[in-house]
């Protein structure tokens, strides 16, 4: 079987279109969702991720405010810099970027953002209400991915789902938004034995570990639909997933290209919950 490509950046494309036209009648009604990124340091992914973040905003309308933190920041002067935003008006939603430098606690942080501006879905009661399966704020890449799955059709009731992958942005989130779409989940990480055994199960493979060409054609199952989340630079500096893309489309039923499947839909989803944040907090 040779794989259908899912076209990440066309289907981001055609939902930023929509998107854009909620922000203008949100304008109407004197509205201006915005959304404030905190960035702290120069890692240089950071910097791209948030150029795109805030390019995206300004594309379809959102206003985006920009914090530049130094490397050197205290948690002290990053939780001041939260609790300003979240008694800001003009600021519906709010991201601190990841990574943090080390001697700055993730946990110690994220936890200050107001939930009803948890945009990232990163906040403990936001993480919590996803595992009990109740509405609210879901991790970007997770919701981008069953943005994804519904797009080609794929119904995921009933499937089962491998989830390569426990980080708490993505492979955790994804499983369990899965298994709310009543997937049966498994989940696989750095320390499962026998990674293709559970791999070549999957009707629906998440790969989601930051290792390049991590699976092969070996570890899949004929015309399983696999999402590669994976982003890494190759020898020559260009970018590729955690799946060999040239073996593994010869065998799955439908496969995300890196770049231009999952990324775009990511930042798109970001977009969608800042939206969704102006909405509910001027309800
Ligand atoms: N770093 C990598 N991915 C993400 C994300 O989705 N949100 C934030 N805030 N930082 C990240």
């Amino acid at each position: 079987m040779t794989a259908k490509i899912i076209d990440g950046k066309a289907i981001a494309q055609k939902l930023r279109e929509r998107l854009k036209r909620e922000v203008d009648d949100l304008k109407e009604k004197g509205i201006t969702p915005g959304l404030a990124v905190i960035l702290v340091g120069e890692d240089p992914a950071s910097l791209t991720y948030v150029r795109n973040k805030r390019k995206a905003c300004r594309e379809i309308g959102i206003r985006s405010f920009l914090f530049s933190l130094p490397e050197t920041v205290s948690e002290g002067e990053l939780v001041r810099k939260i609790e300003e935003l979240n008694g800001d008006e003009q600021v519906h939603g709010i991201l601190v970027q990841l990574p943090l430098p080390s001697h700055v606690n993730p946990a110690n942080i994220l936890p200050r953002i107001h939930p009803m501006k948890d945009v990232d879905g990163f906040h403990p009661l936001n993480a919590g209400k996803l595992m009990a399966g109740e509405k609210t704020f879901i991790p970007c890449t997770p919701l981008g991915i069953s943005v994804l799955l519904k797009e080609i059709g794929c119904r995921v009731e009933g499937k089962h789902a491998v989830v390569v992958g426990r980080s708490n942005i993505v492979g955790k989130p994804a499983g369990q938004l899965l298994l709310n779409m009543n997937a049966t989940v498994t989940y696989c990480h750095s320390k499962t034995a026998d990674l293709q055994k559970f791999t070549s199960m999957a009707d629906i493979l998440i790969v989601a570990c930051g290792k390049p060409n991590l699976i092969g054609a070996g570890h899949v199952k004929e015309g399983a639909v696999v999402i590669d989340v994976g982003i890494n630079r190759d020898e020559s500096g260009r970018l590729t997933g955690d799946v060999n893309f040239e073996e593994v489309k010869e065998k799955a039923g439908f496969i995300t290209p890196v770049p231009g499947g999952v990324g775009p839909m990511t930042i798109t989803m970001l977009l969608s919950n800042t939206i969704q944040a102006a909405k509910q907090i001027h309800r």
